[in-house]
């Protein structure tokens, strides 16, 4: 096992890159380092040489994958870059979903504050908007650099000439005052406590997420950042059973479980 922890890792004790010896090693070593977390093989984790991380990052099948242990013989959480079920699969796919509707007709450009497992933003992409990515978590980063780099490769995305969304690394409530254009839309989808039971919260993905990152407490600070940065809208997508996250939200649209907020900035409506 090759420790990386000189320096307390932010993932101190809970991830770990997993090598399980089927390519080459050098790109496995670069992930802990950059990550600062240790590495280890398969054989010492079955060896039990490696019981306290929760996580592991391993490359299966050509994709970078989050494990956690009921993952490990099989499987993994990845940056999914095929569309959603029951989405267009031409480009670009119908403006019609609730997102979309938040975002507005005469929106162009959008900046997704919260990136995460690139989702949302990658459903905004398919619909054709002009899409800014932001993330501040290095893990989360390192495995949405991975599902853009497959998302460029993508034959559809190559037919059409698309350059696929750029992604911007670091604090949204601070890059956003440093954007070189104004983007008409900035999109924000924080984690929020959890208030239903596990078994009814969406998705596994989220939940790890939730375990590996924990809440974001800054909300609040971000949507301010977010208002003063954006043209004309804030969106926030929130669990329907949450108070907004400021004041009275000028137009909020219903999906499954959720909510979008909309907050319009001056005279702006469409
Ligand atoms: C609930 S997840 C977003 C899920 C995403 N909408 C999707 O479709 O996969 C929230 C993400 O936002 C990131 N985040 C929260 N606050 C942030 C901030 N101020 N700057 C950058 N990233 C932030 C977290 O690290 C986390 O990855």
């Amino acid at each position: 096992m090759l420790n990386n922890t000189a320096t307390p890792s932010l993932y101190s004790g809970k991830l770990a890159v997993l090598y399980e010896h089927q390519d080459d090693i050098g790109k496995y070593q670069a992930l802990a380092q950059q990550l600062n977390i240790p590495l280890c093989t398969s054989t010492e984790l079955k060896q039990k040489k490696m019981l306290s991380a929760m996580f592991f990052l391993a490359w299966r099948d050509g994709c970078l994958r989050l494990i956690d242990e009921k993952l490990l013989k099989k499987g993994g959480l990845t940056v999914e870059i095929e569309p959603r079920p029951g989405e267009q699969r031409s480009w670009p796919a119908p403006k019609d979903s609730a997102l979309a509707k938040a975002l507005g007709r005469k929106t162009k450009s959008v900046i997704d504050a919260t990136t995460g497992w690139g989702q949302d933003s990658l459903h905004i992409f398919r619909m054709g908007y002009d899409v800014h990515c932001i993330e501040r978590s290095p893990v989360m980063i390192a495995l949405l650099k991975d599902g853009l780099q497959r998302l460029s490769q993508e034959t559809w995305v190559q037919n059409c000439a698309l350059s696929v969304p750029c992604l911007l690394e670091g604090d949204a409530i601070e890059l956003l005052s440093t954007l070189p254009s104004v983007p008409d839309a900035i999109y924000i989808d924080p984690m929020f406590p959890p208030k239903r039971k596990k078994s009814a919260l969406a998705k596994k993905s989220m939940m790890v997420l939730r375990d590996l990152l924990g809440d974001d407490e800054d909300k609040e600070q971000l949507f301010t950042a977010a208002y003063k940065a954006a043209g004309k809208r804030v969106v926030v997508k929130s669990p329907d059973d949450a108070q907004p996250l400021m004041d009275k939200p000028t137009h909020s649209f219903k999906g499954k479980l959720l909510r979008y907020d909309v907050y319009l900035k001056g005279d702006n409506h469409d």
